[in-house]
């Protein structure tokens, strides 16, 4: 349609992007070829038809799984630059990739093999595509913060490429405040911090991830609707939330996304963003979840426009070239 047309034409930015969520079967099944690797599934349709979630654990089940075919830079690189290529016909401009290393380092990946090869594909992405970028750190929130801290501690040979870091993995019962030292020592190497919250834990959480992490930006966060006095705090504080339509739906965050918060967090004059988190995973890319929430909500151009703008705002994206996408 018209719309759709329009909504792949704007520059769009994505702040919240899990690039082990991006591995499509078809990649899955090469990769394994390639590293010897054995699948618990007889074919790509087989891949698919697992893909029926009952809630976040139920997902990352299969998504650490998934990302057991992942073992060197250079396929790295391939899982990276084949999601550069599909963002690029989705109208995507900006990407703010995350990855997990610590998924990868229990599974004898050495750090730099992530490091190198999305870096590569980053700089590969500006001059193929023109796509802008930038790398999160994510940890895993239900693993030892000890552990987080021996990874950043080795990650110092890339600590200037690294944007910011992050918080991610089964959210219930493993509030962010366990996590205080490792993102004071991020901030102290001038690393930021986001975190994800209030998409399957309780709104507390959001709450506790500001506090005690002193995150910027909050991924998800649909759960803060829950407690009046945080969204008043979200609100004043221009704190934004990547909100990830498509995954709320797949993860069972919310029946249906009709009835998805989405409205209600714009109408409560929060920060909202409109991304894709595990695309390979919940049947679409962001202009997937564009479209639907054209749909869905029935926005319109200014709407889209407006959420778009709050990205760029949000975005770790140098002036220069926020002021060419703004
Ligand atoms: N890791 C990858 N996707 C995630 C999500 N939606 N929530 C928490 N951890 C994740
Ligand atoms: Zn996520």
């Amino acid at each position: 349609t018209e719309m759709t047309a329009w909504l792949r034409e704007l520059p769009k930015a994505e702040l919240h992007l899990h690039i082990e969520g991006t591995l499509e079967p078809a990649l899955m099944f090469a990769l394994a070829e390639r590293n010897g690797v054995t699948l618990p599934y007889e074919s790509v349709e087989a891949v698919r038809a697992a893909y029926d979630f009952d809630d976040l654990p139920s997902f990352l089940t299969l998504y650490y799984q998934g990302m057991g075919v992942l073992h060197t830079r250079e396929n790295f690189f391939d899982l990276a630059m084949a999601y550069f290529d599909r963002a690029r016909e989705d109208g995507v401009a900006h990407v703010e990739l995350s990855f997990d290393p610590q998924a990868h380092r229990v599974r004898g990946v050495p750090l730099e093999a992530p490091f190198e090869g999305l870096l590569a594909a980053c700089r590969e992405a500006e001059s193929r595509h023109g796509i802008s970028s930038a790398l999160i750190m994510s940890f895993l929130r239900d693993r030892d913060p000890a552990e987080a801290m021996e990874v950043l501690e080795q990650a110092a040979p890339w600590h200037a490429s690294i944007a910011a870091v992050g918080l991610d993995s089964a959210e219930r019962d493993h509030p962010p405040g366990r996590f205080a030292e490792v993102f004071a020592r991020a901030r102290a190497m001038g690393i930021p911090g986001v975190a994800h919250a209030g998409e399957e834990g309780p709104a507390a959480y959001i709450r506790e991830a500001l506090e005690t992490l002193d995150v910027c930006r909050i991924d998800h966060g649909v759960r803060c609707l829950e407690d009046a006095d945080l969204v008043a705090t979200l609100r004043e504080r221009r704190i934004p939330l990547t909100v990830c339509p498509l995954s709320n739906v797949k993860l069972k965050v919310t029946p249906t996304l009709a009835e998805h918060p989405l409205p209600a967090l714009r109408d409560a004059g929060l920060n909202v963003t409109l991304n894709s988190d595990d695309p390979a995973y919940f049947g679409g890319g962001m202009l997937d979840n564009h479209v639907a929430c054209h749909e869905a909500f029935g926005w319109t151009r200014n709407d889209f426009l407006a959420m778009t703008r709050n990205a760029l705002e949000a975005a770790f994206m140098a002036e220069e070239r926020r002021d060419v996408l703004l």
